[in-house]
């Protein structure tokens, strides 16, 4: 089959599935996170390559990245945000049911990040896997744990969503390298009063978008293709429309699902991959930006571990409360997209 780099999902639009949460409900009971010390700013990129601070301040919102120090493992980053979560709803690594990674920069094929982590929290005995969504496996991870909280094959369970992108960076490539960041946000799911915790979900994908967003050889991937190197590459303008028509398009059905208006939601918690993006889609979902948690400023595009990243933040400055609609929504590389309606617990 002939290699589409030009695919556009906005204007080929794919029916959306979306469903209201059934069984027991669950919710978020505590967030962490983790983010490597080393800070990249623009000014240090615009010594390495053809860019400037104002390029990157201007077109994406991002002032700096943190970027992990060489030999940085992601089970290591994403067990520092397992901890903060676990201590936030303390809860013990004993009790875990279940440790889900979204991850799309894992150490290797296998073992799994979340066995490693699992291993580190000395947590034997719980179910553990990665779920490889690109930026949508945190949503993806989160579905997972309320399907499973929801039909009672588990009480509690950890997602995480963790990345060591700068390994899938070229340096000499100012389209990507500026974009992305490293980082991990953890967030711990336990069963939830009636009428609290995730309310709606809507996830989908679309493969024939795959050439979007893609890492190593385009056609064969990096394995068969033998491409030692593999580094993130993407048809960027073409998937900043496909973002915010997917976020706009998701957001409308989640509430739908849900039964509440669009201007009911408190907090929307976005996939931190563009500030533009990001303020395009609020502006016609009609959301002001005191009502958006955005850190992309911070921490530019890490990935799956952005949500939690950003809910974390949200939660530590008083900005979430009880009985509030969060919204959370990503998409990212397959292509894929996932979002959730929750009333926090
Ligand atoms: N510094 C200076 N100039 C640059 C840089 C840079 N870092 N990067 C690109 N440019 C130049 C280009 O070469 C181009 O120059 P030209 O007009 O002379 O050809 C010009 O800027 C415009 O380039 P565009 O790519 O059209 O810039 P755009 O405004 O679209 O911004 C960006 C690019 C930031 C990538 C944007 O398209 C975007 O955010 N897209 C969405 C990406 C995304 O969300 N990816 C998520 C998936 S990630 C995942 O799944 C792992």
């Amino acid at each position: 089959m002939a290699i589409s780099t030009n695919y556009r999902t906005r204007s080929d639009a794919v029916p959306l599935r979306s469903f209201k949460a059934k069984g027991r409900p669950s919710a978020i009971a505590g967030v962490g996170v983790y983010a490597p010390e080393r800070v990249l700013t623009n000014f240090d990129l615009e010594k390495m390559m053809d860019t400037s601070d104002k390029w990157i301040t201007e077109r994406t919102g991002i002032h700096r990245r943190h970027i992990a120090d060489e030999g940085t493992t992601t089970f290591e980053m994403a067990t520092r945000a397992a901890r903060a979560a676990l201590e936030a709803a303390e809860v013990s690594p004993k009790d875990l049911d279940m440790i889900l990674v979204g991850t799309s920069s894992p150490d290797g094929p296998f073992p799994s990040v979340a066995c490693r982590v699992q291993n580190e929290l000395d947590a034997p005995g719980s179910v553990a896997w990665d779920t490889l969504a690109a930026c949508t496996s945190f949503v993806y991870a989160l579905s997972i744990a309320d399907s499973f909280i929801a039909t009672e094959r588990a009480d509690t369970v950890l997602v995480i969503g963790a990345e060591v992108l700068s390994r899938l960076l070229d340096f000499t490539d100012r389209g990507t390298a500026v974009i992305f960041g490293d980082g991990a946000g953890a967030a711990v799911l336990k069963p939830a009063q009636e009428g609290a915790g995730f309310l709606s979900w809507c996830l989908g994908s679309d493969g024939r978008g795959f050439a979007q967003v893609t890492c190593g050889n385009i056609e064969k991937g990096a394995y068969a293709a033998k491409d030692a190197n593999p580094y993130i590459d993407m048809v960027g303008p073409d998937v900043f429309k496909f973002a915010v028509d997917i976020f706009i398009r998701q957001a409308t059905e989640v509430c739908a699902k849900a039964g509440i208006a669009l201007d009911e939601i408190d907090l929307w918690v976005p996939h931190q991959a563009n500030f533009r993006i990001i303020d395009a889609a609020a502006r016609r979902i009609g959301l002001p930006m005191e009502r958006v948690a955005v850190n992309i400023d911070e921490y530019g595009n890490t990935s799956s571990a952005s949500i939690p990243i950003a809910l974390e933040e949200a939660v530590r400055k008083g900005r979430v409360n009880s009985g509030d609609h969060v919204l959370l929504a990503g998409f990212g590389s397959g292509l894929t997209w996932g979002a959730t309606l929750l009333k926090w617990a």
